[in-house]
């Protein structure tokens, strides 16, 4: 499993000869917009967390450029549904076996309108498991006690935490969401982006540090791989 960060919470993720690209927050991004060329990504499925736009402002594009189905509650199904674009709705708390492995949408808490207006559900995040690799991402979420049902189901070799604070769980509430998901791998993601998100990358990976975990932080189009 490789997994590259294109900035906020977009996440690119191959998985056997299957892109699973998450939240895709590209043209809109100025950490990103002159780095990735969304015309070019490969997507064989799009996982949005949430429908606020910075995770789905490229979604649509992207969709209709690739034919990818995108995964997501049942609302934000519907609303890319109704711009003919293919799509797996799922809920809270269920799981479905997709070809590159099994997903389970799982609790977040935040919001989750569209820029329209559009209702988009709940928010949630992801379980992936998936060529012998397990991982967690929130989502867009303040810390919450739901975490702690992942490790009664699964066991976690990454993380993938929001970090930013202000919209979402800063690092010192991460760094508890780590406890509570039993995983001490952490990819921090939903930081930089915008002025309330910006954060001291130093002081962040030293707190992670101190409380005997590791915080990766990549730069925009950076890869970890899980072997
Ligand atoms: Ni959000
Ligand atoms: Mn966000």
């Amino acid at each position: 499993m490789e997994i590259t960060f294109y900035g906020q919470n977009t996440l690119h993720i191959l998985i056997k000869d299957t892109y699973v690209l998450v939240d895709p927050f590209i043209s809109g991004n100025p950490l990103a917009k002159d780095q990735v060329d969304i015309s070019k990504l490969k997507a064989d499925y799009i996982l949005l967390t949430h429908a606020h736009e910075d995770h789905v402002l490229d979604a649509e594009a992207i969709a209709k450029n690739t034919g990818a189905t995108i995964v997501s509650n049942y609302e934000i199904a519907m609303y890319y549904q109704s711009k003919g674009i293919k799509v797996h709705p799922m809920n809270h708390g269920g799981k479905w076996n997709f070809d590159f492995g099994t997903v389970k949408y799982v609790n977040a808490i935040h919001t989750s309108s569209f820029a329209d207006g559009s209702n988009g559900g709940q928010p949630g995040g992801f379980v992936i498991e998936g060529a012998l690799k397990t991982i967690y991402i929130a989502g867009d979420t303040a810390l919450t006690m739901d975490m702690k049902l992942i490790p009664m189901y699964t066991t976690l070799d990454l993380a993938i935490l929001p970090i930013g604070d202000n919209f979402t769980m800063g690092v010192d509430d991460a760094i508890i969401a780590s406890d509570f998901v039993e995983c001490k791998e952490v990819l921090g993601v939903h930081y930089d982006t915008f002025g309330y998100i910006e954060i001291d990358h130093k002081k962040a990976k030293q707190k992670f540090e101190d409380a005997g975990k590791t915080l990766t932080l990549l730069e925009i189009g950076e890869k970890i791989s899980l072997s």
